[in-house]
């Protein structure tokens, strides 16, 4: 059994490596220099790194791609995307090709909400309660003044403040829901301060409040968060073409591609099975530019999975339909991210990716990223109810395999020929570079 380290933080980097090859890499130096490569050379670049996280010992790599050729909302974009799944940034580059021509994709902002609450527990009557929440609400505006300033030069704020009657769900539970438009910032240190400052007012105010609230009822916070469950925060990003425009497919006509790609979208609304696999398409892309953007895609993934599920059943975010001989392909998406804050001013590449992108505000940013991830699930659709989508996907990994098996790079172009018209599995490439 291994025994607890205390003060494991407080340790040089050095230090914490060293104690990490004692005790778990039995003194293997090899492990050491698996981590040391990536350490940048560039110390003031090194220490700008180590210190984003607690405990940090080396940097892991992720690729940083550019998707060029979209025309969004007739504007056009080079696309930076950070991921690691190899077929990605090939479909979205194929889409954003394929829609140029027909006029791009269309983005545009549905809503723009941010919210949080105050939970607590109140063990008086809702109308006390109430009046007691309505005479201090002036008050949690004034005392939050000097978060709130600086967000509502800028357009922002906090919109409304409400108390919410939970008591069917819980015994005397209360939420004081707060709604914020938190401008360029995805929000989360402005909205979760204000709350925080709002919990401490609530118990200061009751104390003086006794008219309204008997002493013996004393409010009881059990805590102030963000919601990550954004769905008044909403970005709709859709392409259309005459069928007859559409591009040519191999085996099957234009109007029954049309005709497949609907029936596709429409299995992914009604079954769940499918219609995580098709949200996980979508997020395919729009975790790619989250990353490269330097936002939160935990709080992106749990917001568009729980608005997928808004209806009481888990389904598809984006939709198709035919009409007067015209293909409609949208995806609405939550989506809260930022320009401003959090890694967006200090990441070199998370600037480099934004001025790429010519330093969009928020709400570009969140068209922008809806138009990826339409594009993204139409890539996908398209090659599954065409070619499937192994050939497309394998053709990618090829590079993958051949770099586990060692190939060298003479090795590595003979087989990129070879399997040009060929099926690419790891059997079939160890095979051939054995024949070599
Ligand atoms: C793979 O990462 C994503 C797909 O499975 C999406 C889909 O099935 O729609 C290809």
């Amino acid at each position: 059994m291994k025994k607890n380290i205390s003060g494991f933080s407080k340790l040089s980097k050095n230090e914490k490596i060293d104690w990490l090859i004692e005790n778990h890499f039995n003194n293997q130096n090899s492990f050491r220099k698996i981590l040391m490569q990536y350490w940048n050379s560039n110390s003031e670049l090194q220490n700008l790194h180590d210190d984003f996280i607690e405990n940090s010992i080396s940097n892991y790599y992720m690729p940083l791609a550019i998707s060029p050729n979209f025309i969004i909302n007739s504007k056009y974009y080079t696309i930076p995307m950070v991921i690691e799944e190899s077929s990605v940034v090939a479909a979205a580059s194929k889409a954003a090709n394929y829609w140029s021509c027909k006029g791009g994709f269309k983005s545009e902002i549905l809503s723009f909400e941010k919210l949080g609450h105050v939970h607590f527990i109140y063990d008086g009557s809702y109308n006390e309660l109430s009046s007691f929440i309505s005479i201090i609400k002036p008050v949690l505006f004034k005392e939050t003044s000097h978060i709130t300033n600086s967000m509502k030069k800028r357009g922002g704020g906090i919109l409304s403040i409400d108390l919410i009657d939970k008591t069917d769900k819980i015994k005397n539970y209360y939420q004081l829901k707060v709604i914020f438009n938190t401008i360029d910032s995805m929000g989360a240190n402005f909205i979760n301060s204000c709350l925080e400052k709002f919990s401490e007012i609530l118990i200061t105010k009751s104390n003086e409040y006794q008219i309204f609230l008997k002493k013996k009822n004393k409010i009881k916070i059990i805590m102030s968060i963000l919601s990550n469950y954004l769905p008044n925060c909403i970005v709709k990003a859709s392409v259309k073409c005459e069928i007859n425009l559409l591009d040519k497919e191999n085996k099957i006509s234009r109007k029954e591609f049309a005709e497949k790609f609907v029936q596709a979208v429409n299995i992914a609304k009604i079954d769940p099975y499918r219609a995580v696999t098709h949200n996980k398409g979508i997020m395919n892309g729009i975790d790619s530019v989250v990353l490269a953007t330097g936002n939160d895609f935990r709080a992106v993934e749990a917001n568009a999975h729980a608005y997928s599920s808004r209806n009481g059943k888990y389904s598809s975010l984006s939709n198709a339909w035919i009409e007067n001989n015209e293909f409609n392909f949208e995806l609405k998406i939550p989506l809260s991210i930022g320009t401003v804050g959090g890694l967006t001013n200090i990441h070199p590449l998370v600037k480099w990716s934004l001025k790429l992108l010519n330093n969009p505000d928020a709400k570009e940013l969140m068209e922008i990223t809806a138009a990826v991830g339409l594009a993204q699930n139409f890539a996908a659709i398209r090659s599954l109810i065409t070619n499937g989508i192994q050939k497309g996907h394998m053709k990618m990994h090829l590079i993958n395999i051949l770099n586990q098996l060692n190939a060298s790079s003479k090795q590595k172009e003979k087989a990129i020929k070879h399997f040009k018209n060929k099926n690419i599995s790891h059997q079939s490439v160890n095979n051939f570079l054995n024949s070599l």
